[in-house]
């Protein structure tokens, strides 16, 4: 019934949907709800250490026998520069002040490890039966012994280029993400958020460009968003905005109601929160200091200054300081338990499907 069946005989899923990997906004919960549904459910290991990883990673596999993937950043870190932190603080520090909270008390530096030697370890130790990245691959060597695992490797990529450089490096499956995405664009090979490119446009120049199969990202958010990606030549989707509002992701209420007030027009890319350009619904400080800011420090530096304010705010129910990550489809999301959300998007991806082959 689905016009392509490499990944379904990859994975070995249901459907050909992933559920993207979420990292902050969601935990094995949802994993094991939309791999129940019949999606690859994926646990989200960038923001969490490696006994939470493993521990995550076992709540699913002893919940359900379905195929996992795990996924991790790969970016070249960069060691944040003093004078860059004290300025950003410096711009923070009418908030500080607003919220009560004292500027120059330290602050626990905001950490997202790239992928090394001991995360390798856990997979070769767990053996999912994906490992997806963010940001690239990780080196040669590491990349080897992920596939030596037996792991799927999979990596998002944001223009054409850099979904052949996955390809010629070992990707197994490319995602390609469109600028309609939530959350971090996945760009490695270029910094230019102007010239990136919406899902419509990409997925089919990805598909000429490589011969493994093409994941559609990106504002996919219902039957025709997924019949739409297999029209451009996807063999599956990658779908993470539309789960956000299952009651079994982790957003918390504030949040939950930002998301389901939100309009078509209500995100923007910002590398105000983290440093790196990354989609959410606009907040306070996205809107005062950014989206774009030139101060904003190095990714993750950016977030160690918002964390005190973060956690004042949202003590208030405020998410002026919170990534409130999620694409332009957001408004179609929908308060669904995310099995059930799972099942109804395969449904109406093959009601549509067979319309328009008959
Ligand atoms: C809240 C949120 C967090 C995300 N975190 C990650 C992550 O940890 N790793 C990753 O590879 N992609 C992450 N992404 C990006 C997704 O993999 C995917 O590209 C995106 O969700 C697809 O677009 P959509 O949100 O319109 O469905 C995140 C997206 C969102 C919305």
């Amino acid at each position: 019934m689905w016009p392509d069946h490499r990944l379904l005989d990859l994975f070995k899923t249901e459907f050909p949907i992933v559920l993207a990997p979420m990292a902050g906004a969601m935990d094995a919960d949802l994993t094991i709800a939309a791999a129940q549904g019949g999606a690859l459910g994926s646990v989200p290991c960038a923001m969490i250490p490696l006994d939470k990883a493993r521990e995550q990673f076992n709540i699913v596999r002893q919940r359900i026998s379905a195929p996992l993937n795990m996924n991790f950043f790969c970016q070249k870190p960069i060691e944040a520069d003093p004078a860059r932190m004290a300025g950003w603080k410096q711009r923070l520090a009418p908030y500080y002040r607003e919220l009560g909270l004292d500027p120059t008390a330290p602050v626990a530096a905001a950490k997202r490890e790239p992928f090394n030697a001991a995360m390798c370890e856990l997979v070769e130790e767990l053996r999912p039966e994906v490992v997806s990245f963010h940001y690239g691959l990780p080196d040669q060597a590491l990349v080897r012994r992920v596939k030596a695992a037996g792991c799927i490797v999979m990596s998002s990529a944001t223009i054409v280029r850099e979904a052949i450089w996955l390809e010629e490096n070992g990707a197994d499956v490319i995602i390609a993400q469109g600028l309609e995405a939530g959350g971090h664009r996945g760009m490695f090979l270029t910094e230019d958020i102007a010239g990136q490119i919406g899902t419509f446009a990409l997925v089919p120049q990805v598909v000429d460009a490589v011969k493994v199969p093409v994941i559609a990202a990106g504002g996919i958010a219902d039957g025709r968003g997924i019949a739409a990606a297999f029209a451009l030549g996807a063999a599956g989707v990658q779908i993470g905005t539309a789960y956000l509002r299952c009651p079994e992701s982790r957003l918390i209420a504030p949040a939950r109601v930002a998301l389901a007030q939100a309009r078509d027009d209500s995100t923007v890319i910002t590398n105000v929160m983290t440093g790196r350009p990354a989609r959410g619904v606009a907040n306070r400080v996205m809107r005062e200091v950014g989206p774009i800011s030139p101060d904003a420090p190095a990714f993750p530096h950016s977030a160690t200054a918002l964390g005190p304010l973060k956690a004042a705010a949202e003590k208030l129910g405020k998410v002026d300081f919170t990534n409130l990550w999620a694409g332009q489809a957001v408004r179609l999301g929908r308060d669904m338990p995310a099995a059930e959300l799972t099942r109804a998007l395969a449904g109406a991806a093959l009601a549509r499907l067979s319309r328009m082959a008959g």
